[in-house]
């Protein structure tokens, strides 16, 4: 069914392929969250916590898409040793599902709704399934004001903010990577600020194409 949208069908529009798409993955992801939902994760979106006024760096909360996640992490493939920090974990919905099927050495998310932080510490409590990385934990704040830990390798980011507040957020991982040089690995999901995160000298290593959720995974060191 879901390979029946994927494509443009013979004779039927463009534009009716693709509302047909975003129907589709509208309700694959309504049974996604049910599915979740019963093994204690509730992370539905969006919840917009601002007005659009065009004043503000940021969008609010608006979950990975579950279809996303079942694809890009395991062409991302993470390492035993690797530790993942995801900038606006909203809910938690990417670091526990990550937590679930990786054992990474830890995973931070930091979010700065306090709604939010609280949610994913609660979805973390009432997760019924195994975690194979047992470390994770929800760290409320301001991704401008985080210090980046020096052991973080893997950095995931699903279009969290833009403007002034991205900059300063790669000037912190610059600066973790003055402090310890290492390789680190940047999967950004909806890659709006694309030209920043190359003039900061990452290199693009993967990118995936969508109408919807396109991403691409870069590189440093
Ligand atoms: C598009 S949602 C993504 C949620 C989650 N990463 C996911 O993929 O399911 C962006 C999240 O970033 C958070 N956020 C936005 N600006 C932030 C900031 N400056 N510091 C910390 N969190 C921020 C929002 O509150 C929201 O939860």
């Amino acid at each position: 069914m879901a390979r029946y949208f994927a494509q443009s069908v013979e004779g039927m529009p463009r534009r009716v392929c693709v509302i047909c798409r975003w129907a589709w993955r509208k309700v694959e992801e309504r049974l996604f969250e049910e599915y979740f939902r019963r093994w204690g994760l509730d992370t539905k979106g969006p919840d917009f916590d601002h007005q659009f006024d065009g004043t503000s760096d940021f969008v609010g909360y608006v979950p990975s898409p579950w279809r996303v996640l079942r694809t890009l992490w395991p062409a991302v493939g993470l390492e035993a040793d690797d530790v993942l920090l995801e900038y606006g974990s909203g809910k938690g919905r990417v670091a526990i599902w990550v937590a679930s099927r990786y054992p990474l050495r830890r995973i931070i998310g930091v979010e700065h709704n306090r709604d939010s932080i609280a949610a994913a510490q609660a979805n973390l409590r009432n997760w019924r399934r195994p975690l194979r990385c047992q470390a994770v934990e929800f760290t409320y704040g301001e991704a401008t004001e985080f210090v980046v830990p020096d052991d973080v390798t893997v950095v995931y980011l699903f279009n969290p903010f833009v403007g002034v507040t991205f900059n300063q957020v790669l000037a912190h991982l610059r600066a973790s990577l003055a402090r310890r040089p290492r390789p680190l690995r940047v999967i950004y999901l909806y890659p709006f600020m694309h030209d920043e995160i190359v003039k900061a000298g990452f290199t693009v290593v993967r990118s995936h194409e969508d109408v919807f959720y396109p991403w691409t995974v870069y590189a440093i060191g």
